[in-house]
């Protein structure tokens, strides 16, 4: 099996994980293309995906979602994988809250 393991990332974080992830793939005997899917050539290469987006105002980043937009018809046919990486400290209003009280 050949998986993409797609990521979109700001400062990096998220292509990092996306590393981890494929090497833990590629260690259980699976063929993995780990890189930005702004560097997908033909995503109908692959027979999985695993794509993940940092998050940004509760929202996947622009080019991940332009990804899974512009291959959905292919994404419904082959195992898919989401991740996404937020840290929810950065967040303003309600949410911060509970999470600021959790993890004092
Ligand atoms: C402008 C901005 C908005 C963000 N919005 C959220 C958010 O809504 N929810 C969240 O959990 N994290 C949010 N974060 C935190 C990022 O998701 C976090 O820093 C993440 O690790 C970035 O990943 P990257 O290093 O791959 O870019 C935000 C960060 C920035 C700079």
């Amino acid at each position: 099996m050949n998986v993409l393991v797609g990521c979109t990332t700001v400062n990096g974080s998220t292509c990092e994980i996306a590393e981890h992830i494929g090497a833990r793939l590629a260690e259980a005997g699976v063929t993995v293309d780990v890189r930005p899917v702004t560097r997908v050539d033909r995503a109908d290469g692959h027979d999985g995906f695993v794509l993940g987006s940092a998050v940004h105002h509760q929202a996947w980043l622009p080019a991940a979602k332009d990804f899974i937009r512009d291959n959905s018809t292919l994404l419904r046919f082959r195992p898919v994988w989401l991740f996404s990486v937020g840290m929810p400290g950065a967040l303003r209003g309600p949410w911060k809250g509970p999470h600021a009280r959790k993890n004092r």
